[in-house]
C-alpha cells in the first residue's frame, strides 16, 4: 500500500539474497525506519520485540528466517535449530507455526546443497501468496461494504470499526481486516474507519491510523472503551477485525479487547466480520485451547510516545510497583461472528468455512 507516493511492502529480500529488509514497526508512526535482518537470530529477535508483528507477517518473516539459516548452513540440525528458535518467538498467531511447518516439510526431503535456493523460493512464495490472499479477502469484504453503502442510499460513509492493526502492516500488503476498506476506498465507496487505540501497545493509534492516513483513507481514532457507546448511537455500520488464530469451532482469537467489541456489536445488531487467510485457521484446536500470549506488565503500567524534546520516550502511568496483568489476546465465540472473509470468499459460519477449505 502507499506511504505518500511510494508503494511499500512490509518486507523484501535484498539483492544479495543474504538479508531481509523490514519496516521497523516499533518506530511508527513517528519515523519510517527500515532495518536489515541478516541472521535467523535477528529475525527471531525482530518478531519477539514486535519490530514485525501481525499474524500473516509473522509467518512470512519466519519463513525467511529459515531461508537465512539454510544460506548459512543447510544441514538437518541447523534446519531443526532454526525452526525451534523461530517457533519460540510468539505463541498465539498460528501463521508462525503454519509457515515453519511448510518450510520444514519442503526442505527435509531435499539434499542440503539444494536447500538454499528452495528455501528462498518457498519463503518468497509464502509472501506472494499472502498478498494474493489479502487482496481476495479485500474483494470479498468490499462486497459487504458495498451492500451496506447501497442500503444507506450512498447518503453517507459506511462507518467501520476495527481493532488493533490488521492492515497491510500486519501482512505483506493489503492486510486482512483493512483489505476490504482499501478495496472499497479504491472503488469510490465512501468509508470511514473508527480505529480502536488498542491498549496496551496501541497498534490502532500508531499503526492503523498511520497506514490509513498514509493511504488517504478517512478515519477517526477512538479510545478502546468508546466503541460500545458509538454502536448504541448508531454510528457504526460494521465491525471488521483480523484473527491470530481461528479454532475448529469458529472461535476467533485476536488482540485483547476484540471479544468486548463483538459483544457490543451483537447487542446492537451491528454485523461483526473477521477477515483472515486460511493460514490463520487451526482445525486442531477449539477456541478455549488456543495459547494466549502473556506479555510484560510494563506495557500496562507504562506507555510509549513521542516527546517534542526527547524523541520516543516511555512514561509511567501507574504507581510504582503496581501489579498488572497483560494477556495480549482474547477469544470471541463463533456465535458472535457474522461471517469470515477469506481468500475463497465470505463464509457465514464455521460449517461453511469448512466447506471453503475441505483440505483442512
Ligand atoms: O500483537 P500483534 O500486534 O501481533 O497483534 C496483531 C493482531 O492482533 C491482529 O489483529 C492480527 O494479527 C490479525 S491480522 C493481520
Amino acid at each position: 500500500m502507499r506511504i505518500g507516493a511510494e508503494h511499500y511492502r512490509t518486507l523484501w529480500l535484498n539483492a544479495d539474497q543474504r538479508s531481509l529488509d523490514v519496516i521497523d514497526q516499533t518506530e511508527l508512526p513517528h519515523a519510517l525506519v527500515i532495518r536489515t535482518l541478516a541472521t535467523t537470530e535477528e529475525v527471531a529477535g525482530a518478531i519477539e520485540v514486535m519490530m514485525v508483528r501481525g499474524a500473516p507477517l509473522i509467518g512470512a518473516t519466519a519463513a525467511y528466517g529459515i531461508a537465512l539459516a539454510m544460506a548459512e548452513d543447510p544441514s538437518d540440525s541447523n534446519l531443526d535449530a532454526a525452526a525451534t528458535r523461530l517457533s519460540a518467538t510468539r505463541p498465539t498467531a498460528v501463521n508462525l507455526f503454519w509457515a515453519l511447518h511448510r518450510m520444514q516439510r519442503a526442505l527435509v526431503g531435499e539434499k542440503p546443497p539444494e536447500r538454499r535456493q528452495l528455501a528462498y523460493a518457498l519463503a518468497e512464495q509464502i509472501a506472494m501468496e499472502s498478498v494474493a490472499q489479502s487482496e481476495a479477502m479485500g474483494v470479498a469484504g468490499q462486497e459487504v461494504i458495498s451492500r451496506r453503502w447501497q442500503a444507506l442510499g450512498r447518503a453517507r460513509s459506511v462507518n467501520i470499526l476495527t481493532h488493533c492493526n490488521a492492515g497491510w502492516l500486519a501482512a505483506i500488503d493489503w492486510g486482512t481486516a483493512l483489505a476490504p476498506v482499501y478495496k472499497a476506498h479504491e472503488a469510490g465507496i465512501a468509508v470511514r474507519v473508527f480505529v480502536d487505540e488498542t491498549r496496551p501497545r496501541n497498534q490502532g493509534a500508531s499503526l492503523t491510523a498511520f497506514e490509513l492516513g498514509a493511504h488517504g483513507v478517512p478515519h477517526t481514532l477512538i479510545v478502546d472503551n468508546a466503541g460500545g457507546h458509538l454502536m448504541q448511537q448508531g454510528e457504526i455500520d460494521l465491525c471488521i477485525v483480523g484473527a491470530d488464530r481461528v479454532g475448529a469451532d469458529g472461535a476467533v482469537c485476536n488482540k485483547i479487547g476484540t471479544y468486548l467489541k463483538a459483544l457490543a456489536a451483537y447487542d446492537n445488531g451491528v454485523p461483526f466480520y473477521v477477515a483472515m487467510p486460511s493460514s490463520s485457521i487451526d482445525w486442531n484446536v477449539k477456541g478455549e485451547e488456543i495459547p494466549i500470549e502473556e506479555r510484560s506488565a510494563r506495557e500496562v503500567t507504562h506507555i510509549r510516545g513521542l516527546s517534542a524534546e526527547h524523541g520516543q520516550i516511555e512514561l509511567a502511568l501507574a504507581p510504582e510497583g503496581t501489579a498488572a496483568r497483560n494477556p495480549a489476546f482474547d477469544v470471541t465465540p463463533a456465535r458472535l461472528v457474522s461471517g469470515y472473509l477469506t481468500e475463497r470468499g465470505l463464509a457465514p459460519d464455521v460449517e461453511s468455512l469448512r466447506r471453503h477449505f475441505p483440505e483442512g
